[in-house]
């Protein structure tokens, strides 16, 4: 297959790419990418990214940020950061790209454990986890041409062990390759409207 893996240059797209680039032709799209760049937050420029790359097969996605910091003092716009980015932005690439994708074409994109393993500075993942979730649920209802979707909820992932682990007292970190066999699953599989946890 020919797949977009959009976010593909960060900790969880690195490894899904080299996870699923024996088997697939892998384009990968990013924010700071020179060879696909994609801001998801733009349609203009997701958009441009689908022209860019032309037919393609499957999406992956593992791009999108949001706010982490304290409840107390976090504005409506730092929110918003995580539902512009991590949530609207990738529906966005599901809402473009569906006319686009192959028959029998899937979708997957990126929530996580903060949604149902909430932690203090996490309010604005657990949010944006929360509607991709649902987006994901609902769409699958509604897609055409046999195209599925599914989204990959990783755990605490052993490469941001360093940076996270602090914040998640108590919580295993998940192998790398639990969390890309939950994307190659989604990829190569054949079940839609999913939420496959990675942890
Ligand atoms: N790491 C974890 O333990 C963990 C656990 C659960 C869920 N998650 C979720 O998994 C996803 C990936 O996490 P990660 O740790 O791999 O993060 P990361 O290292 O920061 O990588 C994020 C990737 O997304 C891209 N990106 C961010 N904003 C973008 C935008 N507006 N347009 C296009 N690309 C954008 C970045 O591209 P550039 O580098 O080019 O900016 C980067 O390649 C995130 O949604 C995160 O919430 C992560």
């Amino acid at each position: 297959m020919r797949i977009i893996a959009v976010g593909g240059a960060g900790t969880i797209g690195k490894a899904v790419v080299a996870a699923l680039s024996d088997q697939h032709e892998v384009v990968v799209a990013g924010r700071r990418s020179e060879a696909v760049p994609v801001d998801i937050r733009s349609t203009d420029s997701v958009r441009a990214m689908y022209q860019q790359v032309g037919t393609f097969d499957a999406l992956v996605s593992t791009a999108g940020d949001a706010h982490f910091g304290p409840f107390d003092t976090m504005t409506e716009a730092q929110l918003a950061r995580g539902i512009e980015s991590k949530l609207l932005g990738q529906i966005r690439l599901v809402l473009l790209g569906r006319p686009l994708i192959s028959d029998g074409g899937s979708f997957t994109l990126v929530s996580g454990y903060l949604l149902n393993d909430p932690i203090p500075l996490g309010t604005s993942f657990a949010v944006a986890n929360g509607g991709i979730e649902g987006f994901v649920r609902a769409a699958a209802l509604n897609l055409d041409r046999g195209i599925r979707i599914n989204a990959v909820s990783p755990g605490m992932a052993e490469d941001s062990r360093e940076e996270f682990a602090d914040f998640n007292p108590g919580r295993l970190p998940v192998p790398m390759d639990t969390i890309t066999s939950a994307f190659v699953r989604s990829a190569e599989g054949w079940r839609t409207g999913e939420i496959i946890r990675a942890w």
